[in-house]
């Protein structure tokens, strides 16, 4: 049994798929039943609670030979980098309590800085609880930004006509599918063949720029003009407010753009054929015009 938390979300729905494709046994975890109901048809076991609460998680780990670890993102706590720390430590106390071996933790690129990265510091700090666990082969995936962060910006088409972000327009970033780390993910959690800690990054296809981003989207959904606007980060934290996402959430945000815009996020070795994942944005593209136009 190998269990996955996230279960309904970008990466661990398509983990969980992948498992169960392959024929082993899922127990599928998230808040909802609803949420997860493709999964229990496909046979996963649902187990349904909060990742906070270390008593349910610790029973939901229960048994099984690996677990998917994901550190949830509550974008609308008002108390977001409080709220990620009682998740961050509960998921680390459920897996010491219920003794599974082999862990892949989805991290992020940039978790080797101590301070300015945002967002990625509360995966830094869930990297080093983690590390912390004894007898726990840990496997440490560090993506950096994901195509799916684009179905964000289908309202804000919709609404002002406009792709907006923090980001310089021009600044190359690795971009990549949820579904290519779900492949690494799914392969590490069926073979179990590592010990002790290995962390690999992964790049998606190759480096874009935002600006060109937006372009693929515009030609998708029928805005061929579609503006990126960079906003700056008093702006960025005002409309990301006013989109009902926490003052907290949307500051540590912001203070990620700028940590990217700055350069601090970088993967150790540059791009190699080992960090370089499959999937295209092009085959993502043609899936977000459908969204917009459906
Ligand atoms: N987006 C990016 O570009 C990016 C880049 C690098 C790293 N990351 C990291 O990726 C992670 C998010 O991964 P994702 O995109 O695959 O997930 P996601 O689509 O954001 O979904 C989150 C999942 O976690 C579950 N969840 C949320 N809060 C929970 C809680 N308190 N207890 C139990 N389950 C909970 C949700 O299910 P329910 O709501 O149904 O419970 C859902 O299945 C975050 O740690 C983020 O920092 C993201």
């Amino acid at each position: 049994m190998i269990a996955v938390m996230g279960a309904s979300g970008h990466t661990g729905r398509a983990i969980a798929h992948r498992l169960l494709d392959e024929g082993e046994p899922v127990r599928a975890i998230g808040r909802s039943a609803d949420r997860l109901d493709d999964l229990r048809r496909r046979g996963a076991d649902l187990a349904i609670g909060d990742v906070a609460d270390t008593t349910f998680l610790a029973g939901a780990l229960g048994g099984v030979a690996a677990t998917y670890a994901l550190l949830p993102t509550d974008r609308t706590a008002p108390d977001y980098v409080e709220r990620q720390h009682r998740e961050g430590e509960s998921i680390a106390a459920a897996i010491r309590r219920s003794g599974v071996r082999h862990v892949v933790a989805l991290s992020a690129l940039g978790t080797d800085r101590t301070s300015g990265t945002g967002l990625i510091l509360g995966l830094r700090a869930q990297e080093l609880r983690l590390l912390r666990l004894d007898d726990t082969s840990l496997m440490i995936l560090r993506p950096v930004s994901f195509f799916e962060n684009f179905l964000d910006a289908i309202d804000v088409i919709r609404r002002h006509g406009i792709v907006a972000d923090g980001v310089s327009p021009d600044l190359p970033l690795p971009m990549i599918a949820a579904s290519d780390i779900a492949d690494v993910a799914a392969h590490a959690l069926r073979t179990r063949a590592w010990t002790g800690v290995e962390v690999k990054e992964l790049l998606g296809p190759r480096d874009m720029t935002w600006r060109q981003a937006t372009h693929l989207i515009g030609m998708a959904t029928g805005h061929p003009d579609l503006p990126y606007v960079q906003l700056p980060a008093t702006d960025l934290i005002d409309a990301l407010v006013a989109d009902g996402l926490s003052r907290g959430f949307a500051e540590q945000y912001a203070e990620m753009t700028a940590a990217f815009n700055a350069g601090l996020v970088q993967p150790a070795n540059g791009r190699t054929p080992a960090n370089t994942t499959p999937t295209t944005f092009d085959a993502f593209v043609s899936a977000i015009g459908s969204v917009y136009h459906g």
